[in-house]
């Protein structure tokens, strides 16, 4: 088409794609330009408004690199990391969570009962739980990849005083689906808001904060992976988290327990005396139909 206007700049658009496209890559880009272009008409946006917003891609991705992308961050602060994920989710497994960027590959294994948190000072916390699948069947073997910051609030990957596998281990469930650690208390943190991502959240009065959390993938041959986070029911932005990653199952009390009362098998039975917290969180795996 010749003539092109705003007001059939879209049906142009989609006019354009080859005869061999794939169906569902037409579907997907004649959605996107629809609303690129609903939203510039309904905005008004201006040319400088418009190019604003290349800079700041341009800005994205020039501070992106292996360990900070900044384009995941911004479908994180705009809730579209969540919505795809809530999309996708299986309504009888543990709900799914962002992953982040601070997850690592090889993880060092942590034998039940471990120590995560190694000479770091902090409030110990006792986690365990099963596996299980939707029946309430236990997974033996199911692996659970685990992450955290250190009490300072940053990843190993962020903070070269840490080594890379500090708040990171691999777990594997017993005969009876269990898994069962001993870390510090997981703290509140900013994400990275020293980029455009921060220029974004300033711009609308948002605050970079996350309620703490401990970062979990549980997974088990013939089921689905979870890719999740446990939150505790006290935790200031709960109710505010800047990637929208909290769901109702995966808040949980932390247990304030007496001093005495810690438990035997632990590589800490015996060295914590005083008061201590704990959190029982079970997991629900369900089964994959591709396996
Ligand atoms: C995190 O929880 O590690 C995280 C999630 C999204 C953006 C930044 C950090
Ligand atoms: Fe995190």
């Amino acid at each position: 088409m010749r003539t092109v206007t705003k007001d059939n700049i879209t049906d142009v658009f989609t006019s354009y794609f080859g005869e061999d496209t794939d169906p569902r890559v037409k579907e997907v880009m004649t959605s996107l330009a629809r609303h690129l272009h609903d939203f510039a008409k309904e905005t008004q946006l201006t040319h400088d408004e418009w190019r604003k917003g290349l800079e700041f891609l341009e800005w994205a991705g020039n501070i992106t690199t292996p360990e900070r992308n900044e384009f995941v961050l911004l479908s994180d602060v705009l809730g579209m990391s969540s919505l795809v994920d809530m999309m996708h989710s299986e309504p009888d497994a543990t709900s799914s969570s962002v992953l982040g960027p601070f997850h690592i590959s090889n993880p060092p294994a942590l034998p039940i009962g471990g120590d995560m948190k190694r000479d770091y000072e902090g409030d110990v916390l006792l986690v365990q739980g099963t596996v299980c699948d939707k029946r309430g069947n236990p997974i033996v073997g199911a692996t659970l990849d685990i992450w955290q910051t250190a009490p300072n609030g940053l990843y190993s990957s962020q903070d070269e005083e840490q080594d890379i596998h500090s708040f990171h281990a691999l777990m594997t469930t017993d005969e009876n689906g269990r898994y069962a650690f001993t870390t510090v208390r997981p703290v509140s943190y900013t994400v990275p808001s020293d980029g455009p991502v921060g220029q974004i959240l300033d711009a609308v009065g948002r605050h970079p904060w996350r309620p703490s959390h401990l970062h979990f993938i549980a997974g088990a041959a013939g089921f689905r992976n979870v890719v999740t986070e446990v939150f505790p029911d006290d935790d200031p932005y709960l109710d505010q988290d800047t990637v929208f990653g909290v769901r109702e199952d995966l808040v949980m009390k932390y247990l304030q327990q007496p001093a005495g009362s810690f438990p035997d098998g632990f590589d800490l039975s015996g060295k914590v005396t005083g008061e201590y917290l704990q959190v029982d969180f079970d997991f629900v795996l369900v089964d994959d139909p591709a396996a």
